[in-house]
């Protein structure tokens, strides 16, 4: 399993990275307009420091399949680790088998149900993003929907990988890696919680009192 960081900020992603956890970035428009920054030299920035899958979405306006593909090509040229990522709709499946089948990396995102992420899947999607926090939201048991697809997969031999998303707090990265996630995509202030124990703060400053 896999730690992805979920967030467009450099300083976030550096800190992190440094600690030899992520093996990816996962990105959104929201979290691109958060940055203020131009969407390229975001995503390019990222590309270089962190080296692994680096998601980046197409303009969620675009509602035909080839706009999609025309967009993604210009997307994918940014760096040889970008990995589109596509909203799950009639046209962003189309574009989804297109792009797959040029050796195109695709994570197909604003995934609800197992059969949306079946059908991603089926269409070739390297990654699929359930969206954890915002069934939650919903009074939806968001973990049950990585369940789900885990088992799905698993039992037809499907390669797509799972990405757990919409984490809201380390107890959502617990049941997601216990619940068969191939990768789970953490914001900044997750991973600092997942970090920190007061057990661990009161053994430190005992440890430190008798080292004295
Ligand atoms: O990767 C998707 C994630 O950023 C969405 O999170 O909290 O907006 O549901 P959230």
């Amino acid at each position: 399993m896999e730690l992805f960081l979920d967030t467009a900020n450099i300083n976030e992603i550096s800190e992190i990275n440094n600690m030899g956890i992520i093996s990816g970035v996962t990105t959104n428009p929201s979290l691109i307009t958060k940055e203020g920054k131009d969407f390229k030299e975001t995503v390019k920035r990222i590309a270089e420091i962190v080296n692994g899958p680096i998601s980046a979405e197409v303009n969620p306006n675009l509602t035909k399949a080839i706009d999609i593909i025309n967009e993604a090509h210009v997307i994918a040229q940014i760096h040889p680790n970008i990995i589109i990522k596509i909203p799950m709709t009639e046209e962003g499946l189309k574009a989804c088998k297109t792009l797959t089948r040029e050796g195109i990396g695709v994570n197909m995102t604003l995934i609800f149900s197992a059969n949306q992420a079946l059908l991603c899947a089926l269409s070739g999607a390297r990654y699929v993003s359930p969206f954890v926090g915002r069934l939650d939201d919903i009074d939806i048991v968001g973990v049950d929907l990585i369940k789900s697809i885990s088992k799905i997969f698993k039992q037809n031999s499907i390669s797509t990988n799972i990405i757990a998303a919409s984490i809201r707090n380390p107890l959502h990265v617990t049941e997601c890696a216990l619940a068969g996630a191939d990768v789970i995509t953490v914001p900044y202030k997750v991973i600092k919680q997942m970090i920190a124990h007061p057990l661990t703060d009161i053994g430190i400053e005992k440890f430190k009192k008798d080292y004295n």
